[in-house]
């Protein structure tokens, strides 16, 4: 399976999201990870879900939904997730994450078990039938332009190791031209791209996807 190119859209442009969005899928990006936060699990607030539901109908690209809010499973419902899709719902946030993916894979979408970095990798053991997958925060949630936390990479490593072929693993958090390549050496085979690679400035979006890509 290639490596899947995830661009932040908390990093876009916000006055700019249309012509950032189109401008993202021509680069060749993936899917959309959308960041949603509640002001509870996370200090800070975002998305909108009328503007989900914008981007969804207007366009033709999976959206990678990090859910960063308390009881997800009751708010699932919010947010237009249909085929092809990903959810993550954090284990911190909920005292039925199996029941959150139930309702995940029930819409035709991949349902993960995000994983905060000092949650241990272990808790997904005992429902890892039920999750396509695990997202590895490598920074806290919750802001962008944070720095790695270094023992994060090693339990990308156990992941890539412990859980089932086919899994999607999936990095979150100072995932730059640096660090990528670790990490996906490492096992990890989605990259959440946000302000310290496809966002830097430093090369334009297609150029910065090329190169992630060919890791
Ligand atoms: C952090 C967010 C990320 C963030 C990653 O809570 O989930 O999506 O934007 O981008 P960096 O760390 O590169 O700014
Ligand atoms: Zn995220």
């Amino acid at each position: 399976m290639n490596t899947l190119i995830l661009p932040s859209l908390m990093c876009a442009n916000q006055l700019h999201l249309y012509d950032e969005i189109q401008s993202l899928i021509n680069s060749g990006a993936d899917m959309l990870h959308i960041d949603v936060m509640d002001g509870q699990f996370v200090p800070n607030i975002q998305i909108g879900t009328e503007t989900v539901k914008a981007i969804k109908k207007e366009f033709n690209i999976p959206l990678d939904y990090h859910l960063m809010i308390e009881q997800p499973e009751k708010k699932l419902d919010y947010f237009p997730i249909g085929q092809g899709d990903i959810v993550s719902v954090h284990y911190e946030t909920t005292k039925h994450p199996a029941r959150a993916a139930e309702y995940i894979r029930g819409k035709g979408a991949k349902a993960l078990l995000a994983l905060n970095p000092a949650t241990p990798l272990c808790v997904i053991d005992d429902v890892k039938e039920c999750f396509d997958g695990v997202l590895i925060m490598t920074v806290n949630p919750g802001y962008s332009g944070q720095k790695l936390i270094p023992g994060c990479i090693d339990k990308i490593r156990r992941a890539k190791k412990s859980l089932p072929d086919g899994y999607i693993i999936e990095a979150d958090g100072n995932v730059s031209f640096e660090t990528a390549p670790e990490m996906v050496s490492a096992g990890a085979n989605a990259l959440v791209c946000g302000s310290s690679s496809v966002f830097s400035g430093a090369y334009d979006y297609k150029i910065s996807i090329e190169k992630l890509k060919k890791l």
